[in-house]
């Protein structure tokens, strides 16, 4: 679609979409126009067949640094309860096909709560991550108070939410945030050539991975290890778990049909 203000859509290797924050002069601030284009491109590349795996980035300098604080800075409760401010956010949790964060520079509140809702979060060397809300007079709303906790346990949560302060690529990834650090200037390359690998995979297997793990999250271990072999059973009636283990007694690459 062409009609995109704050963000570019891309297909830049096979099966691999690219949707990159472009509102460079806000440093990618999350504005609700840009929660309804990142959100429903998201939707809408995640039920393309065609499509295994979507990538999402920012700038350099900026993955995205928050929500828009000038545009909620008029709000009041009414507004911003009545409209469920941020509930939006929530669609991308309902994108069935790995999302692949790519920060470089700034993941600062709303976009540090961008990057936790994607599946592989990959840093550039030059990431800084943060939850500074406080500093604002508010707290996280996309979900920082909780994915953050889940990520990195309950002491480096506090901490970060109640002072603010930034991490590091190096303390993110010590701490169990990001999948990965990687060059800053091989960001993209390495984040493309990760969402690759995911999408040569069978898809049905992959968004059933995604599913089991995120099942991690929701429910007991008893229920969760029943889900996740529920779906194992399920991979057997795919096309792609036939070749798969034909490729494999057969000594040969599989030849995946994503069904
Ligand atoms: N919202 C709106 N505009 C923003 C913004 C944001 N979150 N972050 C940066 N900008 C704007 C700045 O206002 C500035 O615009 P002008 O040129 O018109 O003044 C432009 O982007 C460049 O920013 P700076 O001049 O501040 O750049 P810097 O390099 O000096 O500092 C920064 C970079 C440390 C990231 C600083 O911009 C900053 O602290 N930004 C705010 C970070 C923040 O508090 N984020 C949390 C927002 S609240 C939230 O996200 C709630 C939630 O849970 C969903």
């Amino acid at each position: 679609m062409s009609d995109y203000e704050t963000i570019t859509v891309g297909r830049p290797l096979d099966r691999v979409a690219l949707i990159t924050l472009d509102r460079p002069k806000a440093l990618n601030a999350l504005n609700l126009r840009a929660m309804r284009e990142i959100t429903g491109a998201a939707a809408e590349l995640g039920q393309d067949p065609d499509v295994g795996a979507i990538v999402l980035t920012g700038s350099a300098k900026a993955f995205a640094a928050g929500a828009d604080i000038k545009e909620m800075q008029p709000q009041s409760f009414s507004d911003v309860y009545a409209a469920d401010w941020f509930a939006g956010w929530d669609a991308l949790s309902r994108v069935r096909v790995p999302l692949i964060a790519a920060v470089s520079g700034y993941a600062l509140g709303g976009g540090c709560e961008l990057a936790m809702m994607c599946d592989v979060l990959i840093a550039a060397e030059n990431a800084k991550f943060g939850q500074p809300e406080i500093t604002l007079g508010v707290i996280p709303g996309m979900g920082g108070s909780q994915r953050l906790t889940r990520a990195i346990g309950k002491a480096k949560a506090m901490d970060l939410c109640l002072t603010g302060r930034m991490i590091d690529a190096a303390e993110a990834e010590r701490s169990g945030l990001v999948s990965r650090v990687v060059p800053t200037e091989g960001l993209l390359d390495d984040a493309l050539a990760v969402a690759a690998k995911i999408a040569s995979m069978s898809r049905p297997a992959a968004m059933m991975v995604k599913e089991a793990v995120n099942q991690a999250f929701e429910s007991g271990l008893a229920d969760g290890l029943r889900f996740e072999r529920r779906l194992f059973h399920g991979t057997f009636a795919t096309q792609d778990q036939k070749e798969g283990m034909a490729a494999f007694t057969e000594k040969r690459e599989p030849k995946f049909l994503h069904s």
